[in-house]
């Protein structure tokens, strides 16, 4: 029997409150899949945006030990510039809560719109930021977009991975996953798909 999915919020330092999504605790959910959270980033920043739609459903169908963490830092971070860390100066806080939030989950899951033929700038901006420092390095990273149709949004996803490849990130999927009646388990076989790395030593 499936249980019922806890929606609740926690607040992240210098970022407005992430929403979480979580099962509740039980005793025979001792063995949790992954054991810190995922953490579920939105290439939109529209409020109505099908990706983030998308993010929520994964959240909502978590498999039990798994907890979906869903971040909004992206729309908080400056423009990447090397300048705002020179000679030792603090990274300003949104920087430091966006590279802590990856820095403390086991994975991510990116679902993100084509712009332009490419990744938007919002999210490769947030990828840039970590460049110096690596939290991406090994990470698994399980990437979509939520398309009207199956022949939309692979050259972004094809962006995301190359950049994705420059912090050596271990990508999962790729594949853009189209409105209809499958929309839903599709989104669950990605969920399922980036468990299974997540769990898996990279040396395997
Ligand atoms: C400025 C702009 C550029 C876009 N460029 C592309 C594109 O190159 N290829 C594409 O398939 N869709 C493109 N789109 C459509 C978006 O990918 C589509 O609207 C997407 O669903 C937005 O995601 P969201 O619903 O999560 O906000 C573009 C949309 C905008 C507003």
């Amino acid at each position: 029997m499936r249980m019922k999915t806890r929606l609740r919020q926690r607040a992240s330092p210098g970022l407005r409150p992430a929403v979480i999504f979580s099962r509740p605790t039980m005793k025979e959910v001792s063995a949790t899949f992954i054991s810190r959270p995922a953490l579920a980033i939105s290439g939109s920043l529209q409020q109505k945006s099908g990706n983030l739609e998308l993010l929520r459903l994964a959240a909502a169908a978590a498999p039990a030990g798994v907890e979906v963490v869903l971040s909004d830092a992206l729309r908080h971070l400056p423009h990447f510039d090397p300048d705002l860390e020179a000679d030792g100066a603090a990274a300003p806080p949104a920087v430091q809560a966006w590279r802590q939030a990856l820095a403390a989950s086991d994975a991510l899951l990116i679902a993100a719109p084509e712009y332009g033929h490419s990744l938007p700038g919002a999210l490769k901006n947030g990828i840039d930021w970590t460049i110096g420092t690596g939290e991406l390095e090994r990470k698994v990273v399980a990437i979509t977009a939520a398309v009207p149709g199956p022949a939309r949004g692979r050259l972004g996803l094809q962006a995301l991975r190359q950049t994705l490849g420059a912090v050596s990130a271990r990508v999962v999927g790729g594949e853009p996953i189209a409105r209809g009646p499958a929309f839903a388990s599709e989104v669950e076989a990605l969920l399922q798909a980036l468990v299974d790395e997540a769990r898996r030593s990279p040396e395997d």
